[in-house]
């Protein structure tokens, strides 16, 4: 079973940093992460560059951070699957919290972009999760159920959608970290549901080194999705070690 591994450096690093970053990844032996996929999901200026730092033969898997469900057309400021892919992208992180709450995204328009993302054969890795609110009233499950349900609504296919499931509390400099306990009742639902079905199951939110392995203990867990803590190269190369050596 492969342990999925990744970041999504969200609104960060030039292009000077970007290629500093794959250049480390790229000079690093992958030998090493046997049985792990690595992923980097950089801001969509920097995914051509960091495409050919890492090159074509390269392990590690490489992500836009979101695409527009049309394939071209008059939509100011968004990009669109062909455009991620033609820039190096096998991946699309669609639904993040962020995205969410701060641009509008909603259940309907991550279902159109897992769509399109599917129909040009790329890797949907669709976020979800609960707020605090949702969370402190221990309705977590049934939230994160449906949000899951509308995300994949009418997709035929689900075998190559990645899923990560990421509490809206946990996330962020601001977040409070998961303890296992936290997170367990999610991941039975969702593997009740999507197990087998989809291509993994992934945990996001606040983290590193500490909690990475317990977190990967509990039942459901095929990988983790990971922000600050990876956006230092060190930081990564340091969590697919730790995983690989478990
Ligand atoms: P974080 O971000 O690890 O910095 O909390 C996680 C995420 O948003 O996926």
């Amino acid at each position: 079973m492969t342990t999925w591994v990744g970041t999504s450096w969200k609104m960060n690093k030039t292009l000077d940093q970007a290629r500093e970053y794959a250049r480390t990844l790229a000079a690093t032996d992958p030998g090493r992460w046997r049985g792990l996929q690595p992923f980097i999901i950089p801001p969509a200026t920097a995914l051509l560059a960091v495409n050919e730092v890492l090159g074509p033969r390269s392990p590690v898997l490489l992500g836009a951070q979101n695409a527009h469900w049309e394939d071209a057309g008059a939509w100011t400021g968004e990009v669109s699957v062909p455009q991620v892919a033609d820039a190096g992208a096998q991946i699309v992180e669609i639904g993040h919290s962020e995205r969410r709450q701060h641009f509008a995204e909603t259940d309907e328009t991550v279902n159109l972009k897992v769509a399109a993302t599917l129909r040009h054969g790329l890797i949907p890795l669709v976020c979800v999760g609960e707020p605090a609110d949702v969370f402190a009233s221990g309705a977590s499950v049934t939230y994160v159920r449906r949000q899951v349900r509308a995300a994949l609504d009418a997709v035929r296919d689900p075998r190559a959608v990645l899923l990560a499931y990421e509490p809206i509390w946990a996330i962020g400099s601001r977040g409070r970290p998961a303890a296992p306990s936290d997170i367990g009742a999610v991941f039975a639902a969702l593997h009740d549901d999507w197990g087998g079905a989809v291509r993994g199951i992934l945990y996001g939110g606040s983290v590193d080194a500490s909690n990475a392995l317990s977190i990967l203990g509990v039942d459901g867990v095929d990988g983790l999705f990971v922000g600050r803590a990876a956006w230092e190269v060190d930081g990564f190369i340091g969590l697919l070690d730790l995983v690989a050596g478990r």
